[in-house]
Formats: C-alpha cells, sequence, structure tokens
C-alpha cells in the first residue's frame, strides 16, 4: 500500500518497517503515547496551505485571507494561522474569543452567524471585533440600540445577502440560494431595503456585503458567478444610496481531496475566479476582497489515528472493521455523506487484501465513518489512520454517548505537543450539580 502524497500532511512517508511518519514523527509512536483517537496537526501543512493562498492573492489587489474558525477552532491550531499573518472569521461569540486568545488582534476578526442574541452581539461589542456581519433584519435595530448603550463610536458592518446562486454540493452544504436560512435575498429586494436602515442608523456603518455559496466546492463558474451578482449589488447600494462599498466577503467553501482521486479547483482558479470580476468593475476594482477559506487551510494537515477493536463478517455481503472512535470525534460521514480513505499506520507497505467498511462505535447505525476502503486484512489492534481529517471532525465532535472525546497534538519542527487533551470520563459530568 502507498500514500497518496496530497491526501497527507507534507514530509508524510512509509518507513523501512512499514509504519507511517510525518516527517521524523513515526504516528504508531504517537499512538502509544497519547492513546488514541488521536488526532494531529502537521503546523508546517496549515503554513503552506496559507503560503498557497498568499501566492495566489499576489497582484490581485487588496485582499485579507480570513481563516474560517469553525473549520478548527483550536487555539494551538488557529494560533499558526495568526502567526502567519491571518484574519479570523468567527461564526459566534465563542469563536471570537479563541481568535482572540489565539492571537489575532480584533479588528481582524468578523463575527459572522445568522441568529445571533444580544448577548453574542453585546460581547462582540466588547471585544471590539472588526466586522459585524449583518444576517437577519431584526439585528439591524438590536445592534444599533447596543453600539448606543455602549456609547461606542460606529461599529463596522457587512450585510450578508442571498444571490440566488444553487451549487453542486451536499444540500446541508448549500448556503446562497433563495431559501437558505443565511443570507438576505437579493433577488426579493430585501437586501436592498436592509442596507438603506444600516445607511440610514447613526450606530452603524456599512463597510462591506458578504456572500458565501457553500462548501466542498468544485465549479469554478460559480465564484464568477457571485462575483458578478457582488458587483452589481456594489452598484445597487451605490446608486440607491450612495454608498461605495469599501469591503467585500466572498465565504470560502473550497472543496479538498480526501480519497485518491478527488478532482479538486486549484486555489490560484478559485481566487482568479472569484476575484476577477470584481477587479474589472470600476466600482469594486479597489475594495478590499475577504477570502474565508477554512477546510482548505486545515484539512490536509489532519490526521486521525483509531485503533481497530475487531472485525465482523457478513460473507458476500461486507466486512466491517470496527474501530474505538467514530461519529462522535467526526460526525462528517453521517451528517453529510462525506467520503474517507484510510491506511493501517503500522502496515502502510503492505497490499491492499479486501475492500471494508470502517465501523464506528457509537450506538447508531448511520455511524460508519468509511463505507469502502481497500486494506490488508486489519484485527483487533492494528492502527488505522484516516487523513485529510483537519476540518469539521474535532471541530464538530460531541459527548454522545458518554464517550470522552479525543486527545489532539501539534507537530512542529519534528515534536508533537499536546494541544488538547484527551477528556476524561469526570470531564462528561463536570457541569451537572451531585
Ligand atoms: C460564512 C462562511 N465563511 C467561510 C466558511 C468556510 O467554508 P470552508 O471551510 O468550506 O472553506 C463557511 C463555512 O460554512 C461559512 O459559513
Amino acid at each position: 500500500m502507498s500514500v497518496e502524497a496530497a491526501l497527507w500532511p507534507l514530509a508524510t512517508h512509509v518507513d523501512a518497517r512499514g509504519h507511517l511518519r510525518v516527517g521524523d514523527v513515526d504516528l504508531p509512536s504517537l499512538s502509544g503515547r497519547y492513546g488514541t483517537p488521536l488526532y494531529l496537526y502537521d503546523a508546517a501543512t496549515i503554513r503552506e496551505a496559507y503560503r498557497e493562498y498568499r501566492a495566489a492573492i499576489r497582484g490581485c489587489g487588496a485582499v485579507r485571507i480570513s481563516y474560517a474558525v469553525k473549520a478548527c477552532g483550536l487555539i494551538g491550531v488557529t494560533r499558526v494561522l495568526a502567526v502567519a499573518g491571518a484574519d479570523a472569521s468567527a461564526a459566534s461569540l465563542g469563536e471570537v474569543l479563541a481568535a482572540r486568545r489565539a492571537g489575532f488582534p480584533p479588528a481582524h476578526i468578523q463575527l459572522h452567524g445568522n441568529a445571533k442574541t444580544d448577548e453574542e452581539l453585546a460581547g462582540a461589542l466588547r471585544a471590539q471585533v472588526g466586522r459585524i456581519v449583518i444576517d437577519g433584519a431584526d439585528e439591524i435595530q438590536t445592534l444599533a440600540a447596543l453600539v448606543r448603550r455602549a456609547k461606542g463610536g460606529r461599529q463596522a458592518v457587512w450585510l450578508r445577502l442571498s444571490p440566488g446562486i444553487d451549487v453542486d454540493t451536499h444540500a446541508s452544504l448549500r448556503t446562497a440560494t433563495l431559501d437558505s436560512k443565511f443570507g438576505a435575498p437579493i433577488a426579493t429586494g430585501d437586501a436592498i431595503a436592509q442596507v438603506r436602515q444600516i445607511v440610514a442608523s447613526r450606530e452603524l456603518r456599512l463597510t462591506g456585503v458578504h456572500a458565501h455559496l457553500g462548501t466542498q466546492l468544485h465549479e469554478v463558474q460559480r465564484y464568477g458567478e457571485l462575483a458578478r451578482h457582488l458587483a452589481r449589488f456594489a452598484h445597487e447600494v451605490r446608486d440607491t444610496t450612495g454608498v461605495t462599498l469599501r469591503e467585500i466577503g466572498v465565504g470560502g467553501g473550497l472543496g479538498v481531496p480526501l480519497r485518491q482521486g478527488d478532482q479538486t479547483l486549484a486555489i490560484g482558479s478559485y481566487v482568479g475566479a472569484v476575484i476577477g470580476p470584481l477587479r474589472e468593475d470600476p466600482l469594486t476594482a479597489r475594495a478590499t476582497v475577504f477570502l474565508e477559506p477554512g477546510r482548505s487551510l486545515v484539512s490536509r494537515a489532519g490526521v486521525a489515528l483509531y485503533r481497530v477493536t475487531g472485525t465482523k463478517r457478513v460473507p458476500g455481503v461486507i466486512t466491517y472493521v470496527a474501530v474505538d472512535g467514530g461519529m462522535g470525534d467526526n460526525i462528517r460521514p453521517s451528517l453529510y455523506g462525506a467520503r474517507y480513505t484510510a491506511v493501517l499506520a503500522e502496515r502502510a507497505a503492505d497490499p491492499a487484501e479486501e475492500t471494508i467498511a470502517v465501523a464506528g462505535k457509537y450506538c447508531e447505525s448511520g455511524d460508519v465513518l468509511i463505507r469502502e476502503v481497500a486494506l490488508p486484512r486489519a484485527g483487533r489492534g492494528d492502527l488505522l489512520a484516516i487523513p485529510g481529517a483537519g476540518a469539521y471532525a474535532v471541530a464538530m465532535a460531541s459527548n454522545y454517548n458518554h464517550f470522552p472525546r479525543p486527545a489532539v497534538v501539534l507537530l512542529e519542527r519534528g515534536r508533537a505537543r499536546l494541544i488538547r487533551r484527551r477528556e476524561s470520563h469526570s470531564d462528561l459530568w463536570r457541569l451537572e450539580p451531585r
């Protein structure tokens, strides 16, 4: 068995013993030291993804790369991107606070989210986030009143738009269609009505608009379409209110490969498609464009390690290889059919012998981490490694079935450092009075 380089952290290779290594770090030894399930992130791979974005925006005018913290909000991971100079795009007050702890300057943080509560909005003002993204007509008056009460200056805001663009991804990953819960629809006139309300407010300063198509996308033309919608809307804003938008947020969503042969858009093509039309229009040519990549910055850097707990063979039907984790640490396969691959981390040079399904240990039939993968014959005690596990796995982890959440380590200059300790059973009820 060989490992396909593009799926794994940089410097991943199989050593002479058949062990999977990332640079000098032997993954089986890590599992011995920290237990399983274990997630590891490789800092160099995160930095390289960020560097690719930096290279792609060269010559594109003012562009900020704003890491979507939701993909993985661990302080140890986000700090790598804060130090590299990224902005942070947060989906909640919790993510704002995590971004601040990780070192992002408050002025470089944007707060997104539909259904923001008064507490979240007030917390964001206290945290002095650079921009609050209004996503819901009710937020306008609420935020204005909070700013008035805080006696602050005017708060810079964006308006999230729903441009009515459908994309080829799982239904739960689409965010820009007319029936989406996100954004003010342009087509119905709601978006421009909300713009008028914001512009009329003495407490809010409309600096930009934003739209996010969805995630795990591969269609370059949809990004061009998005940019043209945003440029057109900038004209509508100027013609209706006299305001020239200085900032345009185009969301994230660039798809990542999870299995051998997965076709994805190159970062350069994506960036060209989403920025090009904005630069061609004189009104948006000089606006600062905010890209908000999440998964494409951290997915490849992450690997999940599991211990095989046993097998179940139903001849002619299916073979399950069961592991000591599952939907509690990675809900993506059961939530929206994400398809991963795996290797045996201590026998990575062995040839594949059979196609199996990887079953999780949670009490749900849908808890199957991988429906089909070709592996050497595996048994209890083998170590299974899943690449591309850096985005939206740990971030969505739960304590379903009262399983403690896994430990996470960061690999940096040939060493592993614990950035999240494994939960203990007593952690599970620490918030519940006896
Ligand atoms: C507003 C916004 N920006 C950026 C992202 C990041 O998307 P991705 O991780 O697919 O790049 C998301 C994800 O859903 C989002 O909702």
